[in-house]
């Protein structure tokens, strides 16, 4: 099992390094830059249907549904298509209203969650277009699709998922970009800067892992909560959803992830001296709102640990702790501000003894219901 580690202690930390090596995989033969071209061989053939629909619905479970959150910002960025994510379990039992027109993008590691898959059927028999991303090749999900993208992210053997999704983000990305192309949303000059953009982000997040020590002195400071709050906006939003669900799976640690903005509306009662708040503050067209969430946060004596680009003065000066990534366009936040989120449960995980690749009572495929 050692050799299947390749050296690292856990299967989530050798994961979590793969991930500049997952997200190029993913991109491998998909992006031309130079020419602003995106091309998604499994659904090319809807290129047409793409041009002429309403909107999207979004269905997964778990850390995917996250990604799907993602995808939104970007589809309805970029291609300017209405979408909604719905958690697979709520959709399939709500008599849910979808005709023909619509194309439902189900999203799943496994390719073998239950309610995704009984979404799935439902959607299907409304006369709805199946678009999957999944991971794992030949899975049932794919199978029961009309179209689909693989994420190509590997084998993932920790429990809770970190490669896997990067890799749907990545997809969710390339397939905004594609759309946008199709409907003539994005000029080809955009696609041509975003795209090459887009093609350095593996090494980005190469720069993003390099600041695991400092996260080790930031998890050691706060190993010993019980609550932890996780804000962000717009894009970053789901980022903090997918932090606070990272510590909540593997260090049992109670966690929430917020829109910054509403935690006037309730979970600034809970905000003392003991209470860690990860932010994600990085320069984006949110910026200056979320600064005023952090001094909200500050003048309740709170612990404010900010995710930040590279150079950032201004949050320093009130941040407890900070932690760069690098500058990049904000369609591109969620790919990095997600990796120091990672290394920050992995570490508190190990430091208070928990099994962080088989967390108790948790699944890596849940194909009951
Ligand atoms: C389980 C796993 C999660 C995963 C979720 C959805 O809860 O522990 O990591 O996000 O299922 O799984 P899927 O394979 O459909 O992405």
């Amino acid at each position: 099992e050692m050799l299947e580690k390749g050296g690292y202690d856990h299967f989530m930390l050798k994961e979590i390094y793969e991930q500049p090596r997952s997200i190029r995989d993913c991109m491998r033969g998909r992006i031309y830059p130079n020419e602003g071209k995106v091309q998604l061989g499994g659904i090319k053939d809807y290129a047409d249907k793409l041009k002429n629909i309403d909107r999207i619905i979004i269905v997964a479970c778990g850390t995917s549904w996250h990604a799907g959150l993602v995808g939104e910002y970007l589809i309805e960025e970029y291609a300017r298509i209405p979408v909604e994510v719905e958690y697979a379990s709520e959709f399939r039992y709500r008599n849910p209203i979808i005709s023909e027109k619509d194309i439902v993008i189900a999203i799943s590691q496994s390719g073998e969650t239950a309610d995704t898959m009984a979404a799935i059927e439902l959607a299907k028999e409304r006369g709805a277009t199946i678009f999957g991303i999944c991971n794992v090749a030949g899975s049932s999900i794919p199978r029961i699709s009309d179209a689909g993208v693989y994420t190509h992210a590997g084998p993932e053997i920790g429990v809770a998922s970190t490669k896997a999704f990067t890799a749907q983000v990545t997809v969710l990305t390339l397939m905004a970009f594609f759309m946008a192309q199709q409907r003539g949303t994005i000029k080809e000059s955009a696609l041509v800067s975003l795209l090459t953009e887009l093609d350095s982000i593996p090494d980005l997040v190469d720069k993003c892992l390099k600041a695991d020590n400092h996260i080790i002195e930031i998890a050691t400071a706060l190993k010993d909560s019980s609550n932890c709050l996780f804000l962000g906006r717009g894009s970053g939003f789901p980022v903090a959803l997918e932090g606070a669900l990272k510590l909540k799976e593997i260090s049992y640690i109670h966690a929430e992830g917020y829109p910054a903005a509403e935690m006037k509306h309730g979970p600034i009662a809970l905000i003392d001296a003991e209470m860690p708040v990860i932010v994600i503050a990085t320069r984006n067209s949110s910026y200056e709102k979320v600064i005023s969430n952090i001094q909200e946060v500050k003048a309740r004596k709170g612990i404010v640990i900010a995710i930040v680009t590279e150079g950032d003065k201004e949050v320093r000066k009130m941040a407890d702790y900070v932690i760069e990534i690098p500058d990049a366009n904000e369609a591109f936040l969620p790919l990095l501000a997600t990796i120091p989120l990672q290394l920050l449960s992995y570490h508190i995980a190990v430091m208070r003894g928990c099994n962080v690749d088989q967390p108790r009572n948790l699944a890596k495929s849940v194909t009951v219901e």
